[in-house]
């Protein structure tokens, strides 16, 4: 059963320290860097050495793979697209609460559902979304397959597959597209690395 927060039945526990406190010691913000795109598009290639470059320079992060959380936080769910909302609706609600401990969260999702990413976008902050789009043709991942689903979704062993028989729907103005079809792999990962720094330091 759903507790009801307008009910007063839930109460928000503000702790002792807070997101300002933890940014100035940091010495940077926070962010969550929503990474999307298709399976086999380079996300968590991309989120890995995003966060393993961030380390290395002294921020504090923390990454949401879609893999990862299937085998715990949501392994209750499959890929039907109420499944899927749910997936993206709790992997963004944990996103948040990261967020309010100053940390850089990165995010590793296909999250096909423009809609959903949206709503997570507006319930924060002007600025705490970075939207990444890991652009890369559907040729492209089916030819690389590296965990082979795409020939299982092929030959209809695997459904709902996105961009095989379930909807991907791309991000129509993300703050930054990364070609990880044509460019190799460290250009898109300096490319995120470096837009990172200097949005997560500067003003
Ligand atoms: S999402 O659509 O709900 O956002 P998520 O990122 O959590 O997907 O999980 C995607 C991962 O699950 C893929 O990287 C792939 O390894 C695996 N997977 C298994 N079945 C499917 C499917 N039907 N569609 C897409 N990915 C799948």
């Amino acid at each position: 059963m759903k507790l009801d927060v307008q009910k007063n039945q839930v109460f928000w526990q503000n702790g002792l320290l807070d997101r300002s406190q933890r940014e100035k010691r940091n010495e940077h913000k926070g962010t969550v860097v929503w990474i999307t795109g298709l399976s086999g598009s380079g996300k968590s290639t991309v989120a890995s050495a995003v966060e393993y470059n961030l380390y290395q320079e002294g921020f504090q992060t923390v990454r949401l793979d879609g893999d990862n959380v299937r085998h715990g936080l949501c392994a209750d769910l499959g890929f039907s697209i109420e499944d899927r909302q749910e997936n993206i609706r709790r992997v963004g609600e944990m996103a948040k609460l990261l967020l309010e401990q100053g940390m850089v969260v990165i995010v590793a999702l296909i999250s096909p559902f423009a809609a959903a990413r949206q709503n997570i976008r507006n319930s924060m902050e002007h600025g705490d979304f970075i939207e990444v789009y890991c652009h890369c043709d559907i040729d492209i991942c089916k030819e690389r397959d590296t965990k082979g689903l795409y020939a299982k979704a092929e030959q209809g062993l695997i459904s709902m597959f996105s961009g095989v028989s379930a909807e991907y729907e791309a991000p129509i103005s993300p703050e930054l597209i990364l070609y990880t079809g044509v460019d190799d792999a460290n250009t898109s990962i300096s490319q995120l690395t470096n837009y990172l720094k200097h949005r997560l330091v500067a003003g």
